[in-house]
């Protein structure tokens, strides 16, 4: 296991603990793609490519018709050179010359994983977990250097990819497309597997037959998007939850991107993925290096389950960081539902009362504290206490909630500035727009140009005077709007389509600043709930607002989708009252609870107003959590019943030591004539016997795992049903 590599015939074998990648370099000098699949031990070159004149394929080589790089499979393709697909990077020089092409020039190996200046990435903590490949091509007309970056995972079967650009000509160029990775299979066998989605309706799954010539997905919103995620995985057309060939891709950035799937007319299938070149361009000035965002390449024969339980063992423990990474997250309760902007510091401190009779552990003031924001048309940007209604200030209203022994948090919306602010009215070019032309508003605000540091530096001056202010050890990080009018008012018109990377990187640098600077606070991404949750945000938060859907029957699919990529720990996931306010659905507080339970719980909504009776059943939900949340946050998931699929939904997680085990059953549709069924758990260990802990009845995990147990006859809709065993 490791990195493997005959310095004489420049083969280079990634060999993780089930995986095998296999590249060369060939004639030429270009580097081949080889091989991609289950582990082999020692890659001889049986799967040789065969050279065919293909008649119009054009040869670099004239005195070889049957080399072309028109079918050769390859690890970052150029243009101009005879590969008519979707090139990997494209450049423009001064001379309007746009092609480019790439031969090796050197390799090096070592332990260890290389950090991405300014950008998130995977990390290791000791640099005997991983090996990392550089690998310098070189296109010697133009001084042009491009290293591709390989790091394994050695337990994982986990390989991240970058790519960095250094300018070593005599001239500027510019980059048009960099993308981070790109991969030839010799084959089109395959399905692909994406999330799209919208607000309120995020991370669903799909699943389509690839086809000759694009499937693309992408984002040019600004933000990696609710509409589709920076993800796409292609499975065998038998793989499922549990068994068969699954690869997937996501990269590790919270801008506009691009991945998509060419199939060639010889059936090979090239997939990559990067920033998207949609509205990009970077000026590589003499000497200037860019370096892409990785994207984290996962390879599971043991189907979609495995590849996400990849996914999370490695966000989890490699990318989120901080002081909660490890640490058990807090039952949360937030007033937005349930007062919106009406609220004063009477009605704060009553919901957080309250909060503190059920156990609850963390009071989060959302929106509507500072200016003078009544709704959503002012202040942002003013990040100054509204004395109207918190009179005392916030460090008052801190001091007296975390005296109760409950915590108190807060949300802010740095990025961005409503046009009736005090900010906007002292600096009214601080905004993403175009000189002359007017402005496009979302939910009233426009946005802050994170391009530029005198922005980025107020956004770190006003955020830390209120984290200094207030004994607050939470922030709701939000963002409620895309960027449009893209421009930057600093950068000259060469660099006017650098804008949306540099916001990107802009608002990385503030959020590393901040999140350093406050270790002790739990920051949480958001917005407008899904709209970026990516792995770029949870470098940096190590959690995420999952919807602003909050009801029950909906999470089961919009939690279900998001489990592919990103581990329970980093969803927030929360009860909100009935009807609910996104689709006025009413569904039991039991289901509530149960579906809340399988993210990091959470309550938002009025909780002066419940009956007694719900505030009893609130007081064992969180007791609950409490006692088993560290299965729920450490422990793995498995996916049972696919809400997409049908009328039910199931999973269960399981404990690191196999010893406990929570699942949860949705029924959606209660059903005449429905069938008996029984649910089989998965991920238990086979020898052990479980007790269930509701019950008392005792059952072998290999029973419960392959005879299942009888789920109980539901005559009702929106039911669930929560189980709890505990080692025997
Ligand atoms: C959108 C968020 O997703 C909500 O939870 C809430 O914080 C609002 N913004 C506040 O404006």
């Amino acid at each position: 296991m490791g990195i493997k590599v005959d310095d004489e015939k420049l083969l280079f074998h990634i060999q993780g603990k089930n995986t095998s990648y296999v590249m060369q370099v060939i004639r030429d000098g270009y580097l081949a793609h080889l091989y991609w699949g289950k582990k082999i031990n020692k890659y001889r070159g049986s799967n040789k490519i065969i050279f065919i004149d293909r008649g119009f394929s054009p040869n670099p080589n004239d005195k070889d018709r049957t080399f072309s790089l028109d079918t050769v499979p390859q690890e970052y393709q150029a243009f101009g050179n005879g590969d008519f697909r979707i090139p990997a990077y494209q450049i423009r020089l001064n001379n309007g010359s746009r092609i480019s092409d790439l031969r090796y020039k050197s390799h090096k190996l070592y332990k260890g994983k290389p950090k991405l200046k300014g950008l998130p990435a995977t990390y290791v903590k000791d640099c005997e977990e991983s090996e990392t490949l550089e690998i310098l091509m070189e296109d010697e007309v133009i001084g042009l250097l491009v290293t591709l970056t390989y790091t394994l995972f050695k337990d994982l079967d986990v390989i991240t990819r970058s790519v960095k650009f250094t300018n070593q000509g005599q001239e500027s160029l510019r980059l048009t497309r960099a993308l981070s990775m790109s991969v030839d299979f010799r084959d089109d066998d395959f399905e692909m597997i994406s999330l799209y989605g919208a607000h309120n309706n995020e991370k669903n799954i799909e699943r389509r037959k690839i086809v000759s010539g694009i499937q693309l997905i992408d984002s040019s919103r600004g933000t990696s998007s609710a509409q589709q995620a920076p993800f796409l995985a292609l499975v065998r057309k038998d793989t499922n939850e549990d068994s068969g060939e699954v690869y997937g891709f996501n990269l590790v950035y919270s801008g506009n991107f691009t991945a998509q799937v060419q199939v060639d007319p010889y059936k090979n299938t090239r997939v990559s993925m990067g920033i998207n070149p949609f509205d990009f361009s970077w000026l590589l000035e003499i000497n200037e290096s860019f370096q892409t965002p990785e994207v984290v390449m996962v390879y599971s024969q043991n189907g979609i389950g495995e590849m996400s339980r990849i996914y999370h063992k490695l966000y989890s423990q490699n990318l989120c960081r901080g002081d909660f990474k490890n640490k058990v997250r807090p039952i949360l309760i937030n007033n937005w539902e349930a007062t919106y902007f009406d609220f004063d510091e009477k009605k704060i401190k009553s919901i957080a009362k309250e909060g503190i009779e059920l156990g609850i552990e963390l009071f989060v003031l959302d929106d509507g504290w500072f200016g003078k924001r009544d709704d959503d048309n002012s202040s942002l940007g003013d990040w100054v206490v509204d004395k109207r209604k918190l009179p005392n200030g916030l460090e008052k209203l801190a001091n007296t909630i975390t005296s109760t022994g409950m915590e108190f948090g807060i949300w802010f919306e740095p990025e961005m500035i409503s046009v009736n602010s005090d900010l906007y009215r002292q600096h009214p070019d601080w905004c993403i727009h175009v000189p002359n032309r007017p402005y496009t508003l979302g939910r009233n605000q426009l946005v802050l140009d994170l391009s530029r540091d005198d922005v980025c530096d107020y956004i770190v001056k006003s955020v830390s005077n209120i984290l200094s202010n207030a004994p607050i050890t939470y922030v709701k990080w939000d963002m409620n709007r895309n960027i449009t009018d893209v421009g930057s008012e600093l950068l000259p018109y060469e660099r006017q389509e650098e804008t949306s990377h540099r916001y990107i990187l802009g608002l990385y640098k503030v959020m590393d600043y901040l999140v350093d600077r406050f270790p002790r606070v739990l920051f949480e991404s958001c917005s407008s709930g899904g709209g970026r949750f990516d792995a770029g945000m949870l470098y940096y938060m190590p959690q995420t607002w999952t919807s602003d859907n909050t009801d029950a029957i909906c999470r089961t699919k919009i939690q279900y989708g998001t489990s592919l990529i990103y581990p329970a720990i980093t969803m927030g996931s929360h009860v909100s009252t009935v009807p609910n306010h996104q689709v006025g659905r009413i569904t039991h507080l039991d289901t509530r609870g149960h579906v809340a339970m399988a993210g990091n719980l959470g309550y938002e909504l009025d909780l002066t107003k419940l009956t007694k009776e719900e505030k009893q059943v609130i007081k064992e939900q969180v007791k609950l959590y409490k006692e088993i949340r560290e299965t729920i946050q450490f422990g793995e998931l498995y996916r049972i019943f696919n809400p997409f699929d049908g009328n039910e939904a199931a999973w269960n997680f399981i404990s690191k030591d196999k010893s406990e085990f929570i699942a949860t059953y949705v029924k959606v549709l209660s059903l005449p004539g429905a069938p008996i069924r029984t649910i089989k758990f998965k991920g238990l260990n086979l020898d052990y016997d479980y007790k269930d802990v509701s019950t008392g009845e005792i059952f072998g995990g290999d029973e419960l795992m392959n005879v299942g147990i009888t789920i109980p006859r539901i005559k009702q809709d929106f039911q669930s049903i929560q189980w709890r065993f505990k080692k025997i």
